[in-house]
């Protein structure tokens, strides 16, 4: 992946069953955290068929995607929206490749997953796919499109 961009974008990530599931969801948050990427919408969610369905149109033709979809429908994920600086592609190699073993170590697959219908992990391949899948997954959940008030900062 070439890192480009210059503009701030917005990428879904999420959490797959197996990465809730096996207790990685603080560590894979706090990837993404300690990167300097900004939180902006989060929740954990029973996926319904039609709308994984919908996630993943691309891959309806592929011999795959019933298996893919039996699997991100079979418990909870986390459901993410993340804002930077080319954070789109940044976050894609923080995942790391498709398939966890080819996947260099030091990446959330490369370190945590060996199967590619395990790789504990989603996300967005495109700006345009980053707002559709956002859409998508958090739907009814609201995004602070804003920077957050630092109240901490505050006396
Ligand atoms: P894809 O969009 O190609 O990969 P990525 O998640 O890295 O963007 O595929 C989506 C998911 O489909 C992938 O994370 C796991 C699953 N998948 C398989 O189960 N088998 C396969 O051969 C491929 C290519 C993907």
């Amino acid at each position: 992946v070439s890192i480009v961009a210059s503009s701030v974008e917005q990428s879904y990530i999420m959490i797959k069953p197996d990465g809730v599931q096996r207790g990685l969801v603080g560590e894979i948050i706090s990837r993404f955290e300690k990167k300097g990427f900004l939180l902006k919408g989060l929740k954990l969610f029973q996926c319904p068929k039609n709308l994984a369905q919908e996630h993943y149109k691309d891959l309806k033709d592929k011999p795959f995607f019933p298996g893919l979809i039996e699997y991100i429908t079979s418990g909870p994920v986390v459901c993410m929206a993340w804002e930077g600086v080319g954070v789109v592609a940044s976050a894609r190699k923080l995942i790391g490749a498709t398939n966890p073993l080819q996947a260099e170590p030091g990446t959330i697959r490369g370190d945590l997953a060996v199967q590619t219908g395990r790789n504990v992990v989603h996300g967005s391949d495109s700006p345009d796919n980053g707002k559709r899948e956002i859409g998508c997954g958090l739907r009814g959940v609201k995004c602070y499109l804003n920077r957050l008030v630092k109240i901490w900062q505050r006396g």
